[in-house]
């Protein structure tokens, strides 16, 4: 790698992917699938317990050259491994992204600040299993000598959409008797109906927060010890609170024994921290034990993208596939299709991952880009979508590729329907790639002033991620898979994928306007637009309150 190479767009990978592009672009998935017998094996690959078919993505094996090329020449594996030995990648906040260092082995060293950071993950993931053991045996009981029956898990981001999507993920293994809810909006209605049916005294909060500071926990956090406190008296709070944090010195603050506190570290971002101590909801729910094969997954990913040759890198070639369509050919948004139920807040899930780390204008030389960064990521379990928008997918004008996530044993005991489910799945990708034809339609004897709204045309590019269970290991090398896909993505792109600082100006802005609304006596100096909605809203949201 060329120490300071041209800017991504000027680069002769770049370039020649460019000039690529435009020789392939018209090239239809029949056409390459019927010139080569040996297609799906050529352009699939496995690790980590995940099978990666992406023989229907419009490529040639000269795609893949070039795009290898192009992780070559901006240095993916470079910045990887500057990654995996802690240095701080996170230039605009001067942090390590070290999420690798969650799933370490024990044995591993990893030096952050000359301190073994595997040493200190290790011991908190220690502490984790003692008090989720206890709380699963029912040795640690609530105030009044109840065992706690339901879990709350208040956070936002990274502090949530994690631990609310492993859940839904792996409820099944989850401790018979045992409830597991997730407040993340600041809206009364998130926190009023999570607790609405529920019994202080077997309620435990677990309030997550990597800063302690976030307007929408600490929010809901108050009104939850509120609830509890005038249930049980203030001093049942260090029974049913506990924190999980970097900020040791906030949850002191808000009341919470340091005993009853779980830490982390700034080298954890939010969206890469759901197997930290932020997976302690998680952990409660499915055991250490289970929460050791979780890691296991991502362990195993971790080391497979750093070991893997790059054709049959899963997230390497998945990220650089995301590239092709979001730079070449122009794709805006990227669906991602889950054909398991228990995988409906995944998407939600990587939306954060993707776009909060890519979501950026600005490369690391300080400019602005040019070239487009993050796609929009979007998605709905299979078969739901098929009867909602994935009318779009098939004969919208729009170019949508599609991430088909799948499982061979059915993670429920209704087996029987597993097969409908996964027949949609092939069926899909299928109908995506290779579509209907007029002369096919004609053939089955379709009216002819149908045919043009029958027609199919294919070629809408799809990968097909298949696993042989939905297991805790499988779903921690699942969100690996997808960390290193988005943090190939962000090295090409040449972005800082480890900060957020679009995130800021809408809290600022919040936070002035609040004691706007609360009193009329404020002068409004905002634009015009937003002084009318706040006099509306003074006008109508009633009597204070
Ligand atoms: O506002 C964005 C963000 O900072 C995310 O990056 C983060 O995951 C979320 O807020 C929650 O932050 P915290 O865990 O500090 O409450």
């Amino acid at each position: 790698m060329n120490k300071n190479p041209p800017r991504l767009t000027r680069g002769a990978a770049w370039r020649a992917l460019q000039a690529h592009h435009r020789q392939v672009r018209d090239l239809h998935l029949r056409q390459l699938f019927a010139e080569d017998a040996q297609r799906a094996e050529r352009f699939s690959a496995e690790g980590a317990g995940l099978y990666l078919d992406y023989s229907k993505n419009r490529i040639t094996a000269e795609t893949m050259r070039l795009l290898l090329a192009l992780a070559e020449e901006r240095g993916v594996a470079v910045r990887r491994d500057a990654m995996y030995r802690g240095e701080k990648i996170n230039v605009t906040e001067k942090r390590a992204a070290l999420h690798v260092a969650l799933r370490a082995p024990r044995d591993a060293h990893i030096l952050v600040g000359g301190r073994d950071v595997v040493t200190q993950v290790h011991e908190v993931l220690e502490r984790m299993a003692a008090f989720s053991e206890r709380v699963r045996s029912g040795a640690w009981t609530g105030q009044t000598g109840r065992r706690i029956r339901t879990v709350i898990n208040i956070g936002i981001g990274g502090s949530y959409l994690g631990p609310e999507m492993a859940w839904h993920a792996l409820r099944e293994l989850a401790a018979p008797g045992m409830d597991f809810r997730f407040v993340a909006n600041v809206d009364g209605a998130d926190l009023a109906r999570a607790t609405a049916d529920l019994e202080p005294a077997e309620t435990l909060f677990i309030v997550s927060s990597k800063t302690f500071t976030t307007l929408e926990t600490m929010t809901n956090a108050r009104s939850a010890r509120a609830w509890l406190a005038g249930a049980l008296g203030e001093p049942a709070v260090a029974r049913h609170f506990v924190a999980v944090s970097t900020n040791a010195a906030e949850v002191r603050a808000f009341g919470i024994d340091p005993q009853s506190a779980f830490g982390f570290w700034d080298w954890v971002g939010g969206r890469y921290s759901m197997d930290s101590a932020i997976g302690l909801s998680t952990m409660i729910a499915i055991g250490p034990q289970a929460f050791r094969e979780l890691l296991a997954g991502f362990r195993a990913m971790d080391e497979h993208f750093r070991d893997a040759p790059p054709e049959r890198n899963l997230p390497l070639v998945l990220g650089l596939l995301g590239v092709w369509y979001n730079n070449f050919f122009g794709a805006q948004t990227q669906a991602v299709l889950p054909y398991a139920k228990a995988l409906a807040r995944f998407p939600a899930y990587l939306q954060q991952l993707a776009m909060e780390s890519n979501g950026k204008h600005v490369a690391l030389d300080r400019r602005r880009v040019a070239w487009q960064t993050a796609a929009i990521l979007w998605g709905e379990p299979g078969t739901d979508g098929q009867h909602s928008f994935y009318q779009l997918l098939h004969q919208g004008t729009r170019l949508v590729p599609c991430d088909l996530i799948g499982f061979c044993r059915p993670t429920s005991a209704l087996a029987e329907h597993h097969d409908l489910l996964m027949a949609n799945l092939f069926a899909q990708a299928e109908a995506l790639a290779f579509g209907k034809s007029a002369a096919e339609l004609a053939a089955e004897g379709s009216p002819r002033f149908q045919t043009p709204f029958r027609v199919t045309e294919g070629n809408r590019p799809s990968n097909l991620i298949l696993a042989e269970r939905l297991t805790p290991a499988t779903l921690g090398a699942l969100v690996a898979l997808y960390e290193h896909a988005v943090f190939t993505q962000g090295a090409i792109w040449d972005v800082d994928s480890f900060d957020q600082w679009g995130v800021e100006l809408g809290k600022e802005l919040a936070s002035r306007i609040v004691p706007e609304l609360q009193s009329a006596e404020h002068a409004l100096a905002h634009d015009s637009s937003t002084n009318a909605a706040i006099r509306r809203y003074r006008r109508l949201r009633g009597p204070a309150r």
